[in-house]
């Protein structure tokens, strides 16, 4: 298949290009670089050893993405570009809903008008807000997210299923993420977050590599093992693999699927995993919990294994060993 990917130069896109390339898809990416580097696909063309066609382009800019549509004749499009910072999202709601919503609404009519009928869109686990119960399944309940960055998640879900049901011919695949970490063996491509780190893991390999100071540890009076957070953490080429499977998924209509590991580890089991496998140390210290963080979230992948044939292959001890590989030899991310 031929595959456009919105926002392909960022973390996850550019892992998924690679993946989609050794599957035997042809992808394109179109992405403004808003948090993200061209470099990432020049390192990535240099993994594949085949050039990527690239453009420069907003997903909100509908007479741009219709001329890439008209240019490129594809047969999917996965939509990962979107602003995803919780903290931000809280500051700036408007832009969050504006830029995340608009650029959907204006991909779809832009996919309509060229008669693109699969889209597999990045949705998130935050869509469960706290959730009712652990593992979490497809049909848990959705919604009282706790920032806006995850509302558009959901309302972006909403707007696809409504979409599907106006026309029929239509396949979109929701791929709920739960916490993608690592990057790609060759430590080439990898997370480059703009400023200080708002997740774990790139707050532990900037610790790590003496970037930063220290990690606080966000909490430990939680009602799990050690005190601390627990979530599942994902390979991120694990998580780009998902993309590929959602790519054979044949059924009409929308459907939805966890992409996790089904596995839950807590903030101090990653620090300690981070230290051990990698023999470096990283400075922590115990602080107050993070508001709207919730004690504990993984998946139940099952759904994702029997239909898409999907699974998670890597390990802990691979994702913290490729994320301090492409931290250690890029300490500056993709800036030289
Ligand atoms: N944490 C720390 N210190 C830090 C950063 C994080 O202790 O400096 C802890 C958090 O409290 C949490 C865990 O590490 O227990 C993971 O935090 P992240 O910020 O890495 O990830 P979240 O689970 O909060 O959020 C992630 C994505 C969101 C997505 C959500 C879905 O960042 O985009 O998962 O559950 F919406």
């Amino acid at each position: 298949m031929k595959v456009l990917l919105t926002g392909g130069a960022g973390y996850i896109g550019s892992h998924t290009i690679v993946e989609m390339h050794e599957a035997g898809h042809d992808v394109v990416v179109v992405d403004n670089f808003f948090n993200s580097s061209p470099k990432s696909v020049e390192r990535v063309e240099k993994i594949i050893g085949k050039r990527v066609p690239l453009y420069e382009a907003d997903v909100a800019d509908e007479a741009a993405m219709d001329r890439i549509f008209a240019a490129e004749q594809v047969d999917a499009v996965v939509h990962f570009a979107g602003y995803k910072a919780v903290g931000e999202s809280v500051r700036k709601p408007l832009e969050y809903y504006a830029n995340n919503i608009d650029s959907t609404l204006s991909l779809l009519r832009s996919m309509k008008k060229a008669g693109v009928k699969k889209l597999i869109f990045s949705s998130s686990a935050t869509v469960y807000g706290t959730p009712d119960k652990c593992p979490i399944t497809e049909d848990s309940p959705t919604g009282h997210c706790s920032n806006p960055y995850g509302w558009t998640k959901y309302m972006i879900e909403q707007i696809l299923r409504d979409y599907c049901v106006s026309d029929s011919d239509m396949q979109v695949i929701l791929l709920r993420y739960f916490n993608p970490v690592g990057a790609h063996k060759s430590g080439m491509i990898g997370e480059m977050p703009n400023g200080i780190p708002n997740n774990l893991m790139p707050y532990i390999t900037q610790v790590a590599v003496g970037k930063l100071k220290e990690l606080s540890v966000f909490g430990s009076d939680y009602p799990t093992h050690d005190g601390t957070g627990v979530r599942d953490y994902i390979h991120v080429v694990d998580l780009a693999r998902g993309h590929v499977a959602a790519l054979n998924y044949r059924e009409k209509g929308a459907a939805v699927f966890n992409l996790g590991t089904g596995t839950g580890y807590s903030v101090l089991d990653m620090v300690k995993t981070f230290s051990r496998v990698n023999g470096v140390p990283v400075a922590y210290r115990i602080t107050d919990r993070r508001p709207g963080d919730i004690a504990t979230c993984y998946a139940d992948p099952a759904k994702a294994k029997a239909e898409l044939g999907w699974e998670a292959e890597h390990t802990l001890e691979d994702m913290v060993r490729d994320s301090w590989n492409w931290q250690s030899k890029n300490p500056n991310g993709y800036e030289e």
